[in-house]
């Protein structure tokens, strides 16, 4: 698969206009993925649980327009127009254009709300971009001559996911997936993100993930910047080994049942994360005084209780609290009585594995 394969052969109509819609989740990821080659190309491959609660629902109407010199949009965020959110929107429309060339050709209206608050210090890249990925390439198959099956309309719209932000084209399906070359794991691609078929044992089945929303605030250090900061790192070109080691190590795990490994791999992942922050130039520390509090309380519950549950970070302060479903009880009880006093407002969302994203039938 090259990028070419992506690039529709003809249009039998055009379509004057009319509307999609889709919702479509964030997900977390369990081997990170942090550094960045042009064209969005990761620096080693990731994989990810895809979330269930936490989506965006889009709606793209288009219309025809008279001229096609320039793009033509407007974006809504629960209502509200979206000044704002443009400049990024133009910046995804020119990288996917050679992939979508009616782009200039209609009027468009993007109408977007998220499940989760704007404000939750969660990011909305991920269901957001492949939302929209998802309305764009529904269209592009509406007018193509010949029909996409459901694997290639899921690789064209992860593949167009990943020009928008690069962990959204691991939002598409579930309830693993894959982005980045694995040599363990047939298919991968740096092109675009697969749904992880090896062999997963019943435990990692619909795992729960609690997310502490212990800041809220706008990051002071994009990840964009941040993927850009692995370029002269000193300790780059171990890490994109270590992730490639990791995801083997995942592997076997997922298939024996081996939960204590995942734990392992899953906190030592997030906290390599960080320390990658932490030891860029200029370098920066994205984690809070009460992310470090909540991990500390999850090691001392775990050591003293047969618990199986564990953290992982993104990009920020946020945790991440996942755990197998047999321990939903217990485990909302701790994070109650002990995690959500470090949250901000004691804010937190409950979530859990999910299976992609849907298109909604208006
Ligand atoms: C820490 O996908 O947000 O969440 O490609 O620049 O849009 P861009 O970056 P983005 O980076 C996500 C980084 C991460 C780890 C991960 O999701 O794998």
């Amino acid at each position: 698969m090259t990028e070419e394969n992506f690039i529709p052969k003809a249009y039998c109509k055009t379509i004057e206009n009319g509307s999609f819609s889709w919702a479509s989740p964030s997900n977390i990821a369990l081997v990170k993925y942090w550094g960045k080659k042009d064209h969005q190309i990761p620096e080693n491959p990731s994989i990810s649980f895809t979330l269930d609660y936490c989506k965006t629902a889009t709606t793209l109407s288009f219309s025809k327009k008279e001229t096609s010199e320039d793009y033509a949009f407007e974006i809504f965020l629960d209502g509200e127009k979206k000044e704002d959110f443009k400049p990024k929107i133009n910046t995804f429309f020119k990288r996917i254009e050679v992939y979508l060339p009616f782009l200039k050709t209609y009027q468009f209206k993007i109408e977007t709300s998220n499940s989760f608050p704007h404000s939750s210090g969660i990011a909305s890249s991920a269901s957001g971009m492949s939302a929209l990925a998802l309305c764009l390439v529904s269209l592009d198959n509406a007018m193509s001559t010949v029909k996409m099956s459901q694997d290639e309309f899921n690789q064209k719209a992860s593949f167009l996911s990943r020009l928008g932000s690069g962990s959204a084209c691991r939002s598409i399906e579930g309830d693993l997936v894959v982005w980045g070359e694995h040599a363990q794991i047939n298919g991968s691609s740096n092109l675009f993100g697969i749904k992880y078929e090896h062999e997963v044992h019943p435990v990692f089945k619909k795992f729960q993930d609690t997310i502490l929303l212990v800041d809220k605030g706008e990051k002071q250090v994009s990840s964009t910047v941040g993927h850009n900061l692995m370029h002269d790192h000193p300790f780059a070109k171990r890490r994109f080994e270590q992730a490639h080691d990791n995801i083997s190590k995942l592997m076997s795990a997922f298939k024996t049942g081996d939960i204590n490994t995942f734990i392992d791999i899953v906190e030592s992942e997030a906290l390599t994360l960080h320390a990658m922050m932490m030891t860029s130039m200029p370098y920066f520390i994205l984690m809070k005084p009460n992310t470090l509090e909540i991990i500390n309380k999850i090691w001392a519950y775990r050591a003293n209780s047969e618990s199986k549950i564990c953290f992982t970070l993104d990009a920020g302060a946020n945790v991440h609290v996942l755990y197998p479903e047999r321990e939903k009880e217990s485990a909302l009880k701790f994070i109650k009585h002990e995690l959500i006093e470090h949250c901000q407002n004691e804010h937190y969302i409950t979530d859990q594995i999910g299976f992609g994203a849907k298109a909604i039938i208006n």
